[in-house]
């Protein structure tokens, strides 16, 4: 381990240039999602993380979607602009590495609108009109603004002024040093949908995924996760970890880290995909962390094996005496994944099995919550 002061500051001014060593498919033959698992050298970097953490990425644009820009606004991509940073580069690299091409910013319509004279997007414009507005630029991308009024025209560096600064994204550390030491593995799923009849990709995720290889120089640092801690590995708390899809992800560095530091806690992992036999992400390494005894008992919920969806949270229910009786001995409940629908979905498994199985009310459970929350036996790392 580096001491503090050895330690250099990478951060988003000084990002590492990592390289990716290899990467995986861990949707084998699944038709309808790709989740990749990569992993990046760290080698000389001393870069220092702990499960729990995130790494940030700083990615690149798709290439082709850069060349289409160009090419809609008759440039060569070739002309001198200014960065976000206030430094002087080609426009195509300041499309390709700077500037967000994808979801397009108000200040983009506004001059658009200005310049072609035209009422169409007048009233989403308005001040009290912001959820028009963004139900409106929901699934559209600045080329296709651009497609909207093809006979707009813009100096090169007026047009990147109408840009937003490309951001990093984050991605749960997958590894622990104390297992892989050098490395840092992550999982990521490739963002992809359609919309106004073109195919779109999440830029960071495809970038990864897609069109990086072992000599691309990949910006990142690491980004504490706040409280997403395993317990000290010489305390016996359990923990329940709830990761279905990328969510898995911290839990497979919490595995590592358990099995390399002996941790004396008994441990529980809910894992949830579409199906059990091209979506089962990390099946063989579970299944040695059971035998070995890091890992006490692995609940699986596969949605799209049957009829009906089933779910991690419905495990969860199925299993409420059980999940009850570790939460009644301390257990620590870890929740990572998708936001928006399964970490809502969960919270309401764990007031349902706390009011059935600790026999308590509606307002007694969500106070019985709440005291999770405040003593962090409740921790969630959810996006
Ligand atoms: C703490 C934290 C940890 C994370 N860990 C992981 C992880 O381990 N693995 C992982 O894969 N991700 C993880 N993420 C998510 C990750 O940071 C990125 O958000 C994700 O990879 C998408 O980024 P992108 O650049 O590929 O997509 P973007 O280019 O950011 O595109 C996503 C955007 O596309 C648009 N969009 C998406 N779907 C549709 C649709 N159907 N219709 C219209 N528009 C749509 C939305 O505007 C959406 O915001 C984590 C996030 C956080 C905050
Ligand atoms: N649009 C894209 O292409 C794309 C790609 C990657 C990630 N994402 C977003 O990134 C986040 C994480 O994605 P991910 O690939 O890690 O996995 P995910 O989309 O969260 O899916 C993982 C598993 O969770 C299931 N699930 C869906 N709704 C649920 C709920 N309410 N409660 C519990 N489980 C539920 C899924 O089932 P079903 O899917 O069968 O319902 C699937 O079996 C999500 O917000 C997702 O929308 C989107």
């Amino acid at each position: 381990m580096p001491d503090a002061t050895s330690k250099p500051a990478f951060n988003r001014k000084n990002p590492l240039l990592a390289k990716r060593l290899t990467s995986r498919l861990l949707t084998e033959g699944c038709d309808a999602k790709d989740t990749w698992h990569l992993e990046i050298s760290l080698c000389g970097s001393a870069l220092d993380f702990t499960p729990g953490d995130s790494l940030a990425v700083l990615p690149q644009n798709d290439p082709a979607l850069v060349d289409e820009i160009i090419s809609t606004l008759g440039f060569s991509g070739e002309e001198p602009v200014p960065t976000p940073a206030k430094e002087e580069a080609l426009l195509r690299k300041a499309l390709t590495e700077n500037y967000v091409i994808t979801t397009p910013d108000k200040k983009l319509l506004k001059a658009i609108t200005e310049k072609a004279g035209s009422t169409d997007w007048q009233d989403l414009m308005e001040s009290d009109r912001k959820a028009e507005l963004s139900d409106y630029l929901w699934g559209r991308e600045v080329i296709d603004l651009l497609h909207a009024h093809p006979d707009v025209q813009f100096q090169p560096e007026e047009f990147v002024g109408l840009l937003k600064k490309l951001n990093v994204r984050l991605y749960s550390v997958a590894s622990s040093l104390a297992s892989r030491p050098d490395e840092v593995h992550l999982t990521v799923a490739v963002v992809e949908y359609e919309s106004f009849g073109r195919q779109r990709q999440g830029v960071c995720s495809s970038w990864l995924a897609e069109r990086i290889d072992v000599d691309t120089p990949i910006p990142c640092f690491i980004t504490p996760g706040k409280g997403f801690r395993l317990p000290q590995p010489d305390e016996d708390t359990p923990i329940i970890m709830c990761g279905p899809g990328t969510g898995i992800a911290p839990f497979r560095a919490f595995m590592q880290e358990r099995q390399a530091t002996g941790a004396l806690g008994n441990a529980w992992l809910f894992f949830g995909e579409i199906h059990e036999n091209t979506c089962h992400f990390y099946k063989e390494e579970w299944e040695t962390y059971l035998d070995d005894g890091t890992l006490n008992k692995l609940t699986t919920a596969w949605s799209r094996d049957q009829e009906e969806k089933i779910y991690i949270q419905h495990k969860m229910l199925e299993h409420g005496a059980e999940f009850w009786s570790w939460i009644e001995k301390g257990a620590i409940f870890y929740v990572c994944g998708d936001a928006q629908r399964m970490a809502p979905d969960v919270d309401k498994a764990l007031h349902s099995i706390i009011e059935e199985h600790g026999s308590k009310s509606g307002e007694e459970a969500a106070a019985y919550v709440k005291e999770m929350l405040s003593e962090k036996r409740y921790r969630r790392d959810v996006y």
